[in-house]
C-alpha cells in the first residue's frame, strides 16, 4: 500500500521534520575517517512521509555513489541505511578498507587522497529488512559491552545495511519499575531477576533468580543508560531498534500483591532446580498483563523516544506452552497481540521461530497454526527463521511460511559463542534467494548467532546477499574480502589469498549437514572422558568436515605470507587471524592426540597388558598441545580470559570485594558450568588463553592422571567425574590464570622454536 511512497524509517525524522537528517551518517564519517569528514556529501533521495506500521516494508533500499565536480565522493540514497551502505560499498570496493569485529575501525587505513569514482556504482537491496542479533548474543558476547563497544558494533551494522536489531539491554530497569508499580518488593523482584551473564534466558523465561548473589540494580541503572545511548545511536544512523516489551514472565510473588492473577508455571528448563526455572507466566488473558504491558511500552517509550513499533516477545522459547491446546493457543497470542496494541496502535510483534525447531514435537501443524492464527492480521506479526541456512521452519508443512505472517532468513551459525572455524557458504548464498522466490511473506535477511566469534567473513557474505538478486560468487567476493581484511599492509602476497581460498571451499563449504550444522567446538574444551568425546554431530559438532590436512596447509600458506611482507605481523587482522587458525590447527591436532591415547588405553584388555609409563608418554603431547596453544591465544586479547574478567569487573558498579566477586563469577559459570551445579556445563567454553592454562590442563592433567592410576577395566567414569567437578566448582570463584597479554613478537618468536 506504500508502494508509490518514498519511504525511510527513522521515526525520530517524522516526529522532528519533514526533512531527514542525513548528521547520523556524517558523525559516523567523523569517527571512522577523521582526515576525510570534509570529502563526502551525502544526499537523501527521498523525505519523510508517513509513519511505517508494517512489517511488510515494501520498498528496498537503494543508493548512487558518484564523484561531483569539486572533487568529493556523493552518496544519494532513499533512506539513512541506505547512505550507510553505499558509503560501505565504496570503502570496501573502491577503498577497500573496512570495519571488522574485534579488529576494530581499518576504515582509515586507506590513501590519503581518496580515490574518485569514474562511473556511478549502484547498488540496491533485495529484501527491505536486515536484521541482526539473537536474544542470547547480549549474554554470551555482549553482557559485558561499553559503549565504546557499541559503537564499534553499530556502525558495523549500520555500514552493512542492518536496518532492523534487537535492542535488549537495560530492559531490567524498565521490568523493574513496572514490577514495583504494582506493589511488587525490591526483594520480590531481586529473587526474579539472572546475573549479568545470564540475563538472556530469564528474558525468555527460562530461568529465573541468581546464584552466587543478586543483581545489583546500580547495574541495572548502568545499563538504562548505556541503552539511552544504544537506541538513540541506531536510531540516528537509520535503524528502527526492535525494543523489549512485557512476556509475561513474573516473580512468583505476584500472587501476593495480586491474589486472583491467573499465572502458571513454565517448563523446567535444562534440567535447573525449580528455584531457579519453571518461571511463572502471567496468562496473557489477565487483565493485569495488558496493565503491564501499557506500563512497560509506555515507561519504555518515555524513556527513549517513540522510536519503534517493533517488539521482541518470546513466551516458548525452550518452554512449552501450559496446555497443548489449540484454544488455549489461539487465546494466548491473541490477548498478547490486543496487549501490544492498546500500549502501541501499531505495534508489530516479533518473535524468534526457534520455538518450532527445538519443540517440534509439541508444536504440531495445528499449534502452529492456532497459535500464529491468534493475530488476525498478518503484518501485525514478524516471524525470524532463526536457523533457516541448516533447519529451516518455513519451507515444511508445519510451518507452512508462518501461514502468511512477513519472515525473516537468518543464519543461526553459531550457538554458545563457540569457536571453530566453520561455514556453508552454499547455502546462505543460494538458500535465501531462493527462498526469497518461493515466498512471498519473506521480507528480509539477518544473523542470529548465540555469540559473535570470528568467522567474520560468513556474516559478511549474508549481509551482502541481501544486496545480490542472484547468489554471490564466492571466489571473487573472497578475494576481495582479503584485500579489504588486510587493508594497510601494502601489496598482499599471493600466499592470503590462497590460504583463504583453500579455507572457502573446505571449511567454509561445509555441505554435509549430517556431521555438523552449526561452528564446531573442540573436544579440548570439554570435560575429558573416554567415552562420548569424538563424532558428535549436529548443532554443537566436534566432527569436522573438512580435511584438517587442508586447514594445516591454509596456515603454512598464511605464515608464508609474512616472509616477503613482515609489516603483516603489524597488522592487527593479521595477528588476529594467525591467532585463530593456529588456534583451530592446534585444536585439530589435539584431537589425533586423543584418539591415539584413547586408542592405546582401550586396547589394554587386562591388568598385564596395561603400561601406565606408556599413558603418561601418550598424554604429554596432549599437554603440550594445550600449554603451546595457551601461549599463542595469550598473545591477543580477543582471545584471553582476561579481557571477558576486565570487562565484567569494569562493569561492576561497585568495587566492594563481595561485587567484584559475584561480577567474575558470573563470566566464568557462564564459559564453564553455566549453571549453578553445571546443568549445561562447557555449553559455551572458549579456547582463551588463560581459561586453557587455568581450566581445560588441569582437566586434562586430572583425566590423564587417572588414566595412569586405572587401567581400562577398572575406569570408573563417575569417579573421574567427580574429580573432575570439585576441580570445575572450585574454579568458578578461585580461578588462576587469568590470561596474560605477551605481545604478538613473543609470540612470534615462540611459534619459529615450536
Ligand atoms: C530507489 O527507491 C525508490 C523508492 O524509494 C524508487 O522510487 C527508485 O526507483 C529506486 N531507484 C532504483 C535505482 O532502484
Ligand atoms: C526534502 O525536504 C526538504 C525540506 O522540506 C527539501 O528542501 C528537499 O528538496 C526535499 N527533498 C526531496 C528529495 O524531496
Ligand atoms: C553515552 O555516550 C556518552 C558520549 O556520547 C558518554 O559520555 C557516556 O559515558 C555514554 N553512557 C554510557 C552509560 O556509557
Ligand atoms: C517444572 O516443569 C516440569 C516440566 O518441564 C514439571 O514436570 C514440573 O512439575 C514443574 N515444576 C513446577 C514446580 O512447576
Ligand atoms: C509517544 O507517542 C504517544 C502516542 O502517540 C504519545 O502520547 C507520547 O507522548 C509519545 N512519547 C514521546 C516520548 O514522544
Ligand atoms: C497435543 O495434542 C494432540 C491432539 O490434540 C496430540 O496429537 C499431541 O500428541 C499432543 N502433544 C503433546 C506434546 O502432548
Ligand atoms: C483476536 O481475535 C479476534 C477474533 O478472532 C479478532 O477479531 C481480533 O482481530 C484478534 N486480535 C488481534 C490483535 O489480532
Ligand atoms: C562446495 O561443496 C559442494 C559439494 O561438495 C560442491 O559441489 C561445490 O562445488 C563446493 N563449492 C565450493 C565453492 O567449493
Ligand atoms: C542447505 O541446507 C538444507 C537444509 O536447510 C540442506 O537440505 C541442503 O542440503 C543444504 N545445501 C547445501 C549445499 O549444503
Ligand atoms: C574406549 O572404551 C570404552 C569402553 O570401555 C568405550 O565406551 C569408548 O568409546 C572407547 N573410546 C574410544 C575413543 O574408542
Ligand atoms: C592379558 O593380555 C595379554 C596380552 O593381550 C595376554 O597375553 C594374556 O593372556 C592376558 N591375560 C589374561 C589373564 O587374560
Ligand atoms: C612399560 O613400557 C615401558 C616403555 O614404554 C617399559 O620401559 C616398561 O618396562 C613397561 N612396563 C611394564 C610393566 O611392562
Amino acid at each position: 500500500m506504500w508502494l508509490f511512497i518514498c519511504l525511510t524509517w527513522s521515526l525520530t525524522a517524522i516526529l522532528t521534520a519533514a526533512a531527514q537528517s542525513t548528521q547520523g551518517i556524517q558523525d559516523l564519517v567523523k569517527r571512522r575517517l577523521p582526515n576525510h569528514v570534509n570529502e563526502f556529501e551525502f544526499l537523501l533521495t527521498c523525505n519523510e512521509t508517513t509513519p511505517i506500521s508494517t512489517a511488510i516494508r515494501e520498498v528496498n533500499d537503494n543508493y548512487t555513489i558518484s564523484s561531483t565536480a569539486g572533487g568529493k565522493i556523493l552518496v544519494e540514497g532513499n533512506s539513512l541505511i541506505a547512505l550507510a551502505s553505499g558509503l560501505h560499498r565504496y570503502l570496501t570496493d573502491v577503498v577497500n578498507v573496512d570495519i571488522f569485529w574485534y579488529i576494530g575501525s581499518r576504515l582509515d587505513v586507506g590513501p590519503s587522497s581518496l580515490p574518485t569514482v569514474e562511473t556511478p556504482i549502484n547498488g540496491a537491496s533485495v529484501v527491505p529488512w536486515r536484521y541482526h542479533f539473537n536474544t542470547v548474543t547480549f549474554s554470551y558476547t555482549a553482557a559485558f559491552w561499553t559503549w565504546e563497544d557499541w559503537e564499534l558494533e553499530l556502525d558495523w551494522l549500520a555500514l552493512r545495511g542492518v536496518n532492523l536489531p534487537l535492542a535488549w539491554v537495560g530492559q531490567e530497569k524498565i521490568l523493574v519499575d513496572a514490577f514495583r508499580e504494582i506493589g511488587l518488593t525490591d526483594a520480590e523482584i531481586s529473587t526474579y531477576l539472572s546475573g549479568p551473564a545470564f540475563q538472556a534466558w530469564n528474558r525468555f523465561g527460562n530461568i529465573q533468580g541468581s546464584w552466587g548473589g543478586d543483581l545489583p540494580m546500580q547495574w541495572i541503572e548502568n545499563q538504562f543508560e548505556l541503552q539511552k545511548n544504544i537506541t538513540q545511536r541506531m536510531v540516528e544512523l537509520g535503524m528502527t531498534p526492535v525494543l523489549p516489551c512485557f512476556t509475561g514472565f513474573v516473580p512468583r510473588a505476584i500472587t501476593r500483591v495480586l491474589p486472583n492473577a491467573a499465572v502458571v508455571n513454565g517448563s523446567q528448563w535444562n534440567g535447573f532446580p525449580t528455584e531457579y526455572t519453571n518461571v511463572t507466566f502471567l496468562e496473557p488473558s489477565d487483565p493485569n498483563f495488558e496493565k503491564l504491558q501499557i506500563s512497560y511500552i509506555t515507561k519504555q517509550a518515555n524513556a527513549y523516544g517513540n522510536i519503534t513499533h517493533f517488539y521482541t516477545l518470546d513466551q516458548y522459547n525452550e518452554n512449552n506452552p501450559y496446555l497443548n491446546s489449540t484454544d488455549y493457543l489461539t487465546s494466548v497470542s491473541n490477548n498478547t497481540m490486543k496487549s501490544l496494541k492498546t500500549a502501541d496502535p501499531e505495534a508489530i510483534w516479533l518473535m524468534q521461530g526457534w520455538l518450532f525447531y527445538s519443540s517440534s514435537t509439541f508444536w504440531i501443524k495445528e499449534n502452529v497454526e492456532a497459535y500464529l492464527g491468534g493475530v488476525s492480521d498478518n503484518s501485525d506479526m514478524l516471524v525470524l527463521d532463526l536457523f533457516a541456512e541448516s533447519q529451516p521452519q518455513w519451507s515444511n508443512s508445519r510451518v507452512n511460511s508462518y501461514y502468511g505472517k512477513p519472515w525473516i532468513w537468518c543464519q543461526l551459525h553459531d550457538y554458545g559463542g563457540s569457536m571453530g572455524l566453520y561455514g556453508q557458504i552454499m547455502n546462505i548464498t543460494i538458500n535465501p534467494i531462493e527462498a526469497l522466490a518461493s515466498s512471498s511473506s519473506l521480507v528480509g535477511f539477518g544473523l542470529t548467532m548465540e555469540g559473535q566469534e570470528g568467522n567474520e567473513v560468513m556474516y559478511d557474505l549474508l549481509l551482502d546477499q541481501a544486496w545480490s538478486k542472484s547468489p554471490i560468487d564466492t571466489d571473487a567476493y573472497f578475494s576481495n574480502w582479503v584485500t579489504r581484511r588486510y587493508a594497510g599492509s601494502g601489496e598482499l602476497p599471493n600466499e592470503l589469498y590462497q590460504a583463504w581460498d583453500m579455507m572457502r571451499t573446505t571449511v567454509y563449504n561445509n555441505t554435509n549437514l549430517a556431521a555438523s550444522t552449526a561452528v564446531t567446538k573442540s573436544i579440548l574444551e570439554l570435560s575429558p572422558s573416554i567415552t562420548g568425546m569424538l563424532g558428535s554431530t549436529g548443532h554443537h559438532a566436534i566432527t569436522l568436515t573438512y580435511d584438517p590436512d587442508i586447514l594445516t596447509s591454509a596456515w603454512k600458506l598464511m605464515f608464508a605470507a609474512a616472509t616477503p611482507n613482515p609489516s603483516l605481523w603489524d597488522n592487527p587482522a593479521y595477528q588476529y587471524d594467525m591467532v585463530d587458525i593456529t588456534r583451530q590447527v592446534l585444536s585439530n591436532n589435539f584431537a589425533a592426540q586423543y584418539t591415539t591415547l584413547v586408542n592405546t588405553y582401550n586396547s589394554t584388555t587386562n591388568s598385564t597388558s596395561y603400561n601406565a609409563t606408556t599413558i603418561s608418554t601418550l598424554s604429554k603431547p596432549l599437554l603440550d598441545t594445550l600449554t603451546t596453544l595457551d601461549q599463542v591465544l595469550s598473545t591477543n586479547p580477543s582471545f584471553t580470559l582476561s579481557t571477558w574478567l576486565s570487562a565484567a569487573l569494569a562493569s561492576s558498579p561497585s568495587t566492594s570485594p563481595s561485587n567484584q566477586s559475584f561480577f567474575t563469577y558470573n563470566a566464568r559459570n557462564q564459559i564453564t558450568l553455566w549453571g549453578p551445579d553445571g546443568e549445561i556445563s562447557d555449553y559455551a567454553s572458549k579456547s582463551w588463553g588463560g581459561l586453557v592454562s587455568g581450566y581445560y590442563v588441569p582437566r586434562w592433567e586430572i583425566f590423564t592422571q587417572y588414566l595412569q592410576e586405572a587401567d581400562v577395566q577398572a575406569y570408573d567414569g563417575t569417579v573421574l567425574g567427580g574429580r573432575l567437578k570439585v576441580f570445575e566448582v572450585a574454579w568458578q570463584s578461585d580461578g588462576t590464570g587469568n590470561g596474560k597479554y605477551d605481545g604478538w613478537r613473543g609470540w612470534v618468536l615462540m611459534m619459529r622454536r615450536w
